[in-house]
């Protein structure tokens, strides 16, 4: 089988998450990575191909270079999907030309700018026979699949509550700003509606629907911006009711000195509850109040199918961040090499986050925004793009 051949726009030096998806996209031999427009700079662009062992003319000056370049070389030789990790307003611009020009796509979250574009990117997506995942890289981790799993066959009974919570602390002060990470995610042109809420409570968003199987359906929502001087938030708290009348709430943060990155769910069902924590992403607490506490780990004893197909290391060789991104890339891979011809692949078990995930989380961010604006307590979650009230 040959490699599948993926090209990337973002990801220069001086990155962040570029650099984690090469090493993610590579991880099981899949993916060749065959050209770039890695920065908007051009020379930056090509310094950066080149130091990847790039072909030089194959690191492109500009992401519209790339695609109209690429679309016109021989079917073996083009690359075959794009992956998008630049800020944020530029992911639907590149998704959609990358469609049009008959390329897969693999974007980062927030899918878009807002929701309108995600809208327009779905009515692109099913005029194209192309693929768009999304990298909601936690729900790659082998326990968040089983903890699905449980949740399908019923193991937890009626979910009766959710509770998500991101929090982080490389926002909390003023020094913090200076990073280009930090820069373009606190500037409402290139992040969005939303920074806190966009960057993590939308991945916070996305953990809870995915592994609880309901859809948040009312939310009510109180966005703080910590920091004197930050037009966007930095820490925010969301209360939600799903779709089977649970509740749950919703905690992201920016602001949480010393905190890493610390992802946390708990679901509460009326027999039992499942508790997982990224900081410590290979146990999955199982609880209840009649039998004693079960501590499942990866790899140990037998797990559902897509749990086990996550699983790379014999266990307690500890799997993490960087293998949970790999098992996106993995099951996308397998995607891109079934394209028509379904019968080779199982979507629910090379499942990937994809177009309505993506709507779902650029409808979650500006509900948020719109909820926290207002003085109504609850707001029926609409996938219909609305004004964002203001104060
Ligand atoms: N899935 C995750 O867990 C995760 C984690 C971090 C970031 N992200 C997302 O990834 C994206 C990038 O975040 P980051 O922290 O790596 O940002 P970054 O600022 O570190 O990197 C952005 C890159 O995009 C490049 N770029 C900017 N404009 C460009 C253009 N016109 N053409 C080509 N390249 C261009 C920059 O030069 C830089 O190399 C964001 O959308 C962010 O939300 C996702």
């Amino acid at each position: 089988m040959k490699k599948v051949r993926m090209g990337m726009v973002g990801g220069g030096q001086g990155a962040f998450i570029g650099a984690i998806h090469r090493i993610a996209a590579m991880m099981d031999g899949n993916v060749e990575l065959v050209c770039g427009a890695f920065s908007s700079e051009k020379n930056r662009s090509k310094a950066s191909g080149v130091s990847l062992h790039i072909p030089e003319e194959r690191c492109y000056a500009s992401y519209e270079q790339m695609l109209e370049v690429e679309s016109l070389l021989p079917k073996d030789k083009r690359m075959e999907f794009v992956v998008i990790v630049t800020p944020n307003h530029l992911h639907f611009p590149i998704a959609k030309m990358a469609i049009e020009h008959g390329f897969h796509v693999l974007s980062d979250k927030p899918a878009t700018f807002s929701l309108s574009e995600a809208l327009v990117l779905e009515a692109v997506i099913k005029q194209n026979n192309c693929l768009y995942g999304l990298t909601h890289t936690y729900n790659g981790y082998p326990l968040i699949k089983q903890a699905k799993h449980l949740i399908e066959k019923g193991e937890l009974g009626n979910i009766v509550k959710v509770v998500v919570e991101y929090s982080q602390g490389w926002l909390a002060s003023k020094n913090d700003e200076e990073s280009k990470q930090a820069s373009w995610r606190l500037d409402p042109e290139k992040s969005g509606a939303s920074c806190c809420m966009g960057d993590i409570g939308v991945h916070a968003a996305n953990l809870a629907e995915y592994v609880s199987g309901l859809l948040i359906t009312d939310l009510c929502a109180d966005l703080t911006s910590t920091v004197a001087g930050r037009i966007l938030d930095d820490d925010g708290t969301v209360l939600l009711k799903l779709s089977n009348g649970a509740k749950g709430v919703l905690l992201a943060s920016q602001v949480s000195l010393g905190d890493e990155n610390n992802l946390k769910l708990r679901i509460y069902g009326d027999k039992k509850s499942i508790e997982w924590s990224q900081l410590e992403p290979n146990t999955l607490w199982l609880k209840s109040n009649i039998e004693p506490t079960q501590q499942i780990r990866t790899g140990v004893g037998e797990m559902c199918q897509a749990a086990q197909q996550a699983i790379r290391t014999p266990a307690g060789h500890p799997e993490g961040y960087l293998e949970a991104f790999a098992n996106i890339y993995q099951n996308f891979t397998a995607q891109i090499r079934a394209h028509g011809n379904k019968d080779k692949c199982d979507n629910a078990l090379f499942d990937v986050p994809g177009i309505d995930e993506a709507v779902r989380g650029m409808a979650f961010i500006e509900n948020v925004v719109n909820a926290s604006n207002s003085n109504i307590k609850w707001h029926a979650f609409t996938l219909n793009p609305y004004p964002l009230e203001q104060h």
